[in-house]
């Protein structure tokens, strides 16, 4: 059995469809839901589909292991970044090295790195006229956004698409394919 952790602080849409897309899978399951924000929306999906939550505050995040602890109780043994924005750690790097992936709204190396989250980089893709963007699912190193690239997908954009709407079509892009994605990964498909 594999056992996912989803670290995620926002709406938690991508977090929804992973733990859909797992819920009736006999060998790979979302065991925790990790937060740094005690608030986020996210943590009430994990609730409604019976998943554990743990908050995480910066000190224990980073000047303490507690996290592997946690790992530890519930056999993790695959993490998955699905809006989580804080840098994640050495010592977390180097425990779950090829075993850590994030998703970026954008098609990295593009529109990546430190502050471009959200709508800051629909905004980037606007700004420089591009024709296309799209998701990026990649390894997590210890840089932003910086790690080998699992995956891409594209999507056209129109000169008359809005940031609003570009981001519409990357998050549509993200709901299709990143659990199939993490599905494929688990069983070595890629
Ligand atoms: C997604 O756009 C993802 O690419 C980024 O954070 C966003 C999370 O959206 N890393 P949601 O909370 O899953 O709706």
């Amino acid at each position: 059995m594999n056992h996912i952790a989803i670290f995620a602080s926002g709406t938690g849409s991508n977090a929804k469809k992973i733990i859909e897309h797992f819920q009736s899978n006999p060998t790979i399951k979302v065991s925790l839901l990790v937060s740094n924000k005690a608030a986020a929306p996210v943590l009430d999906t994990a609730k409604a589909n019976g998943i554990d939550q743990y908050v995480i505050d910066r000190f224990s995040f980073y000047e303490t292991e507690e996290i592997l602890t946690v790992f530890e109780k519930y056999d993790i043994d695959f993490v998955v970044l699905a809006g989580f924005l804080w840098l994640i750690p050495s010592y977390l790097v180097q425990a779950f090295s090829g075993r850590m992936v994030n998703i970026h709204p954008a098609l990295l190396p593009k529109y990546g790195g430190k502050g471009m989250y959200g709508k800051n980089v629909h905004r980037a893709v606007k700004a420089a006229g591009d024709s296309e963007s799209g998701i990026t699912i990649h390894y997590v190193n210890e840089k932003y956004d910086d790690g080998d690239i699992v995956f891409q997908a594209k999507c056209a954009i129109l000169s008359t698409d809005s940031a609003e709407e570009i981001a519409k079509k990357v998050l549509e892009l993200e709901h299709r394919y990143f659990a199939t994605v993490i599905e494929k990964i688990l069983i070595s498909q890629i």
